[in-house]
């Protein structure tokens, strides 16, 4: 008999969570969902709800909270409404959960993925703002507490695909190199330098391969993606900042490679669709069906690769400045970076003040040591203070 696996499904109503519903649907033998939670997302979160029946659905906000409990009586469900931040802590470490997606954008997903991992979970990690944010701290809860990780960033779960199943944490010890981290370059790889102070939120979020929420879609734009990624890759697979090299791979096809000592390059690849990895980590070590169009290799036909130009990318360069620095850096970055995306996402400063504020923000708030997570969220006050007052300055 196959053992069933009960799922709560942080930030249910996103790009990722959809998604991992839509594979969740196709195995009614396999998974039960137990929780899914959103922000605001009321309607959306109602109806997953009547499809899907968890026994408890979560809004951090409480006004909206409120609109679903009333509408979860109407339609006759046994689903218990909560909100807040704690009941996404407590649904993230309930007792009969044994797998988190943790799907939330931005740091607001550190404190419920933390609880997950507490709490000895099998966390599917696609808040990577986690691991930016707090790698280290983040990666000894998860060994303290015999929780496991799998990774749901397509990259980071094709390195995990192309490493040995025995891998443990020393990449020397199975021969590998280097890890080779492709990037599409988002929507403005060929755009003239001098045009990217005019391109509006619409164009920095029509990715050119994948269907992805706003934030990331502008983070790949400007490549902080990527440089949110390389750090994430840095904790996940404890490899040093110089055996994390960044491709530039337009077609999205292959998804990143491992480099071995005897000149072997093992990839993954497969249509840009973000349900490969998330079945690949729900059904993990077994594979199972996504309904994800085979990759037709006669249709791709050509595969290119290009080295990452850090002037037209200035926020790559900030990610690996930002890891080198260590201590509250990539907090500061990633803090600094989620103010300046919502500002240009509301049209109150160009895309290319998106690196620019953030270079200062680094700078202005400085890096100090990490010990707790209560330090890493002090850096991310900090460093939103700082971007807000750079804003005021700029109006
Ligand atoms: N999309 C992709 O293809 C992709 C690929 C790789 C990695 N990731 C990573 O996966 C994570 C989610 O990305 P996404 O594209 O799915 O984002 P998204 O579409 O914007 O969805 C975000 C989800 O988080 C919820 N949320 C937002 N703010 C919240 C808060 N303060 N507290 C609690 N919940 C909150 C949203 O609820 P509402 O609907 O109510 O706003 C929504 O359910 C990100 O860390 C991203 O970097 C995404």
């Amino acid at each position: 008999m196959i053992p069933v696996r009960h799922l709560t499904i942080l930030g249910s109503t996103g790009s990722i969570g959809v998604n991992t519903l839509d594979v969740v649907a196709r195995h009614p033998d396999r998974f039960r969902v137990v929780a899914l939670t959103a922000d605001k997302s009321a309607k959306k979160i109602l109806e997953q709800c009547r499809r899907f029946q968890p026994r408890y659905a979560v809004l951090l906000d409480e006004a909206s909270a409120e609109w679903l409990k009333t509408e979860v009586r109407a339609a006759g469900l046994a689903t218990e409404v909560l909100s807040g931040v704690e009941s996404l802590e407590k649904v993230a470490s309930l007792a009969d959960v044994d797998t988190v997606m943790a799907a939330i954008v931005g740091a607001a997903g550190i404190r419920p993925t933390f609880a997950a991992a507490r709490a000895g979970k099998q966390v599917l990690l696609a808040n990577k703002e986690t691991m930016v944010m707090a790698g280290r701290i983040f990666m000894d809860v998860v060994k303290e507490n015999g929780a496991t990780l799998l990774p749901i960033d397509s990259e980071h779960n094709a390195i995990f695909q192309s490493l040995p199943q025995h891998f443990k944490g020393d990449l020397g010890a199975v021969g590998v190199r280097r890890i080779l981290l492709t990037a599409s370059g988002g929507p403005f790889r060929q755009l003239p330098l001098s045009s990217l102070e005019h391109v509006t939120p619409g164009q920095a979020c029509a990715h050119p391969n994948w269907v992805m929420g706003q934030k990331i879609s502008v983070d790949s734009a400007t490549m902080m993606n990527k440089g949110l990624e390389v750090i994430e890759a840095h904790w996940l697979f404890e490899a040093a900042p110089e055996q994390i090299q960044v491709v530039i791979h337009p077609q999205s096809i292959i998804h990143s490679m491992v480099e071995y000592v005897d000149g072997s390059v093992l990839a993954q690849l497969g249509n840009p669709d973000m349900r490969t990895p998330i079945a690949h980590a729900l059904g993990f070590p077994e594979r199972i069906e996504t309904g994800v169009t085979p990759l037709d290799m006669f249709k791709v036909a050509r595969l290119d690769f290009e080295a990452p130009d850090f002037k037209r990318f200035p926020c790559l360069r900030l990610a690996y400045q930002a890891l080198a620095t260590g201590g509250s850096a990539p907090a500061i970055l990633n803090a600094a970076n989620e103010v300046a995306v919502e500002s240009f996402l509301k049209c109150q400063m160009p895309f290319t003040a998106i690196p620019a504020m953030i270079e200062e923000v680094m700078q202005a708030v400085g890096r100090k040591d990490i010990a707790t997570l209560n330090d890493v969220l002090a850096a991310d006050g900090l460093a939103r203070e700082a971007a807000h007052e750079w804003l005021t300055c700029l109006a």
